[in-house]
């Protein structure tokens, strides 16, 4: 493989048919797409190419097998027009994890960063000043092969596409606790972001909104009495003044929103516990009014405050609390992406 990625321009832009104020998550993507194939055990020459549809057999595995790995990753643009990304070394590592699970080989690193930075550079003025706006990166990796035997292809394309994005979900959400779903058992793929992971939360989450919930909460598969984490976002819990989010494991995603919380909480000087928590613990603090707070996070859902659960048909309101801690985080974690504040960590990477 040469590490020269092959740049072919898009003849003219989308852009200014974009409704940049009325964007709906993950429907509009811009100008341009890295593509990468394997084949004959090595990874081929990148590009960059137009956006456009790919051409694959009917046969191909990730139709039939769901062979298929993603990440979901933001650019920011600050006041000065410079553009960040944010751990985007974190979500690389993550991808190849995945990967190895689903028996797809690893992505090399250096093209990765490069390729990134050089799509994200092109496509730099679909990414929009101003809090809130974002550009939301998807890199994922699909089984091409035309072949139906059920073993791993020999043949893959890594894409990137990216998408400008404002807020996944408006105001806050509401939940409803999978007494019956998990989104995987020890053993199994839910510590990957495996496509079929999300779309095995479509029926869960279909029933959830019958009955007015926008996520699931996943339990844990052998009793389900402990809280995972939600459809599309890792999950915290404030009683009293206490952070808690359940430990990852071989069932949860090791997200990165969720691990840069913990860090600012801790510096913060807030108390953090990272243990299991139990759906009966939550309803006993809902009801002697200690949980003070739930909220989501994720890439996608930021920071996103949870303003209800339901279980087993009951409902639990939280009462809104004057002081968040979600919004603290939010606020904290913003500001470092979008260039407001010091780094400390040294999260942030320029384009
Ligand atoms: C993300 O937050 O980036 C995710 O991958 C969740 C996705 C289902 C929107």
């Amino acid at each position: 493989m040469t590490n020269t990625i092959e740049i072919t321009k898009a003849q003219t832009s989308k852009i200014h048919d974009v409704d940049f104020e009325n964007l709906s998550f993950g429907k509009v993507f811009t100008d341009h797409m890295f593509v990468c194939d394997f084949k004959n055990g090595e990874w081929q020459q990148p590009e960059i190419t137009p956006y456009a549809p790919i051409t694959l057999d009917p046969s191909a595995r990730v139709f039939h097998y769901g062979q298929a790995v993603f990440e979901g990753m933001k650019a920011f643009k600050d006041d000065e027009n410079k553009v960040w990304l944010f751990r985007p070394e974190d979500n690389l590592l993550r991808i190849n994890k995945s990967a190895e699970r689903l028996a797809i080989p690893a992505f090399p690193q250096d093209v990765f960063m490069e390729g990134l930075k050089a799509l994200v550079q092109l496509d730099e003025a679909w990414v929009k000043q101003g809090l809130g706006n974002s550009l939301y990166i998807r890199p994922f990796v699909i089984a091409t092969e035309p072949a139906i035997a059920a073993s791993p292809a020999v043949e893959y394309k890594f894409l990137i596409i990216c998408s400008p994005a404002q807020s996944y979900y408006s105001g806050d959400v509401r939940v409803l606790i999978a007494e019956e779903f998990s989104r995987s058992a020890n053993g199994g793929v839910g510590y990957a972001k495996a496509a079929g992971n999300y779309a095995a939360q479509f029926y869960p989450t279909n029933l959830a909104n019958k009955e007015g919930f926008q996520q699931i909460i996943w339990t844990d598969a052998d009793t389900h009495q402990y809280l995972e984490e939600a459809g599309t976002m890792n999950v915290f819990f404030r009683i009293n003044d206490t952070l808690i989010t359940a430990p990852t494991s071989e069932r949860i995603l090791d997200g990165i929103t969720r691990k840069s919380i913990l860090k600012i909480a801790e510096d913060s000087g807030i108390s953090v516990e990272v243990r299991p928590v139990k759906v009966s613990e939550l309803i006993e603090a809902s009801k002697d009014g200690s949980l003070k707070e739930i909220f989501g996070s994720g890439t996608a859902a930021i920071v996103s405050p949870i303003s209800a659960f339901s279980y087993k048909g009951e409902v639990f309101e939280i009462p809104h609390q004057e002081e968040r801690f979600s919004a603290i985080f939010k606020e904290k974690l913003l500001n470092i992406q979008y260039n407001k504040s010091e780094d400390p960590y040294g999260w942030r990477v320029s384009i």
